[in-house]
């Protein structure tokens, strides 16, 4: 059977108070409604339509790429009305399943066994118990336990009021009844909406037998009206994933202070990650890495052995087998490191590749330069890569060591087993195996004296402070420092 799914999105959400449509807000750095269109492509054979509306624009070019139909319902008035937008694109011999596009946790195999309940004859309804149903839809059975009807909060009374069991949103249907049930829809209650909830109570007139089934849990199928929710849903989602990582051997310190913004390729053993990391992006972790406290990493690739320490923020970048990053280290996109190289504190790299066992270690700037192997880069060392108009690559060749406060003036080649004595400002390629240097002769001046400090005091002996000697002299008193001045 072929499903189709509706993704309802057209809602303002005004309790996020935002400028920015709810469905495109965040969890894991992906928009709420990327989250539901993730799941539900997973469905086999099937084909999605999203129904959107407030801040149309914004939402079409933030997620152009996905493969979609979207269809844009101009005035929001209400859920029954939304999917009335899609009627006309709903064949009778489909399956149609409604998702809520700021629902963003909702599992696959909740989805898979609502379908399942799906027939001719039968109407898949997904509800859930809670101890305060304040504010939802709550389903109303006969006393055979089967569901009658669905009536909204501001619809129901007392009695209605105190049923747990709340409708999730969540339902599918045969096409062919939807779209007559579609059609019968009207505004007549207390919000002056089309509810698609109504199409319960037709079902059930229609001898359409209203089947339930519940999530694992309630997380599942909580929406986000406000930024309340949308931080607890983060958690729920940080915490899973989480552990689904330790379940794989990855050890946390702390999974309450782990945050996974993306998807790890590929993950080796033992790997021991302190709190505060951030993995963004597509990352993949070598076996026996360590990652230090605080550390944001996106997009990289780590190898085996590798030791990052705490505080580094790697962006795009290849780290080889038993390299040591940190701390307080920067990589860069393209930068591209060999197997044992050391990255120390306050080294910033980027586009830039280091061959293996190479070393920089402290305070130093590395830009479009390719650092052959063994290379000792001293601290302080700088390649000026950019002129103000243009960049120009450095070439540092094997076994070359760079004395400490070194510019490099791009282009520039540094040599084989080359030595730059510290301090150097190397503006021409230097030769293979040889002592370079460049650096103004070191004078010592004979005689100088260091000054002092010379303030007044006044008549009271209080100091008068920003005065000099000859101030003092002028004024015939005593400095600080204890000299009487004598009057001129
Ligand atoms: C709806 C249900 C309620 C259920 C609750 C679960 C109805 C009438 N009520 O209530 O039974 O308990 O969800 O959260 O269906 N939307 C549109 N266009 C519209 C109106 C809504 O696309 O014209 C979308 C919203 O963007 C949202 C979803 O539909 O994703 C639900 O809308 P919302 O206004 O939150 O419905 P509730 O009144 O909360
Ligand atoms: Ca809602």
């Amino acid at each position: 059977m072929k499903i189709k799914t509706i993704i309802l999105a057209a809602g303002k959400g005004t309790r996020m108070r935002s400028e920015l449509p709810k469905i495109l807000h965040k969890i894991a750095n992906k928009p709420l409604l990327k989250h539901v269109y993730d799941m539900s492509r997973q469905l086999e054979d099937n084909s999605i339509k999203i129904v959107y509306g407030h801040g149309a624009e914004l939402v079409r070019e933030t997620l152009s790429d996905l493969d979609v139909v979207w269809i844009e319902q101009k005035e929001q008035l209400g859920t029954g009305h939304a999917v009335q937008q899609v009627s006309d694109l709903i064949s009778d011999t489909d399956d149609v399943l409604i998702l809520y596009g700021d629902v963003p946790l909702l599992k696959l195999s909740s989805v898979k066994q609502l379908i399942s309940n799906v027939n001719d004859q039968a109407l898949a309804l997904l509800t859930v118990n809670l101890e305060n149903s304040t504010g939802y839809g709550r389903i109303v059975r006969n006393e055979m336990g089967q569901v009658i009807r669905i009536v909204e909060e501001k619809d129901a009374n007392d009695l209605e009021k105190l049923i747990n069991e709340v409708n999730t949103g969540i339902m599918a249907m045969p096409g062919n009844k939807l779209k007559k049930w579609l059609s019968q829809l009207n505004n007549s209650n207390a919000q002056g909406e089309y509810y698609l909830t109504d199409i319960i109570e037709m079902a059930v007139t229609d001898g359409v037998t209203i089947v339930t089934s519940q999530p694992e849990t309630v997380d599942e199928v909580l929406g986000v009206n406000n930024r309340i929710q949308l931080s607890h849903l983060e958690r729920v989602y940080q915490q899973e994933q989480a552990s689904k990582l330790m379940e794989q051997g990855v050890t946390l310190r702390d999974p309450a202070r782990f945050d996974l913004r993306g998807s790890i390729e590929m993950l080796g053993q033992d790997i021991e990650i302190d709190v505060n990391v951030i993995l963004e992006g597509s990352n993949s972790i070598g076996s026996n890495v360590k990652i230090g406290a605080n550390t944001h990493i996106k997009n990289s690739i780590i190898g085996d052995n590798v030791e990052i320490l705490d505080l580094c923020v790697i962006e795009n970048a290849v780290i080889g087998n038993g390299s040591r990053i940190g701390p307080y280290a920067r990589l860069r996109p393209e930068s591209v490191l060999a197997e044992d190289v050391h990255i120390g504190n306050f080294v910033e790299i980027k586009k830039s590749s280091v061959a293996a066992g190479s070393k920089i270690n402290h305070l130093s700037y590395i830009g479009d330069t390719t650092v052959g192997s063994k290379v000792n880069i001293g601290a302080g060392t700088i390649t000026c890569n950019y002129d103000g108009v243009n960049k120009f690559r450095t070439i540092i060749e094997d076994g070359a060591f760079i004395g400490s406060d070194t510019q490099l003036i791009a282009p520039v080649t540094v040599g084989k087993n080359a030595t730059i004595g510290a301090g150097s400002t190397i503006t021409r390629d230097t030769p293979e195996d040889q002592l370079t240097l460049s650096r103004a002769k070191q004078t010592t001046i004979d005689g100088w004296q260091r000054p002092i400090k010379h303030d007044c005091m006044d008549a009271g002996g209080r100091a008068v402070s920003g005065t000099s000697a000859d101030d003092c002299m002028d004024a015939g008193v005593r400095t600080m420092s204890g000299t009487i001045v004598e009057e001129k």
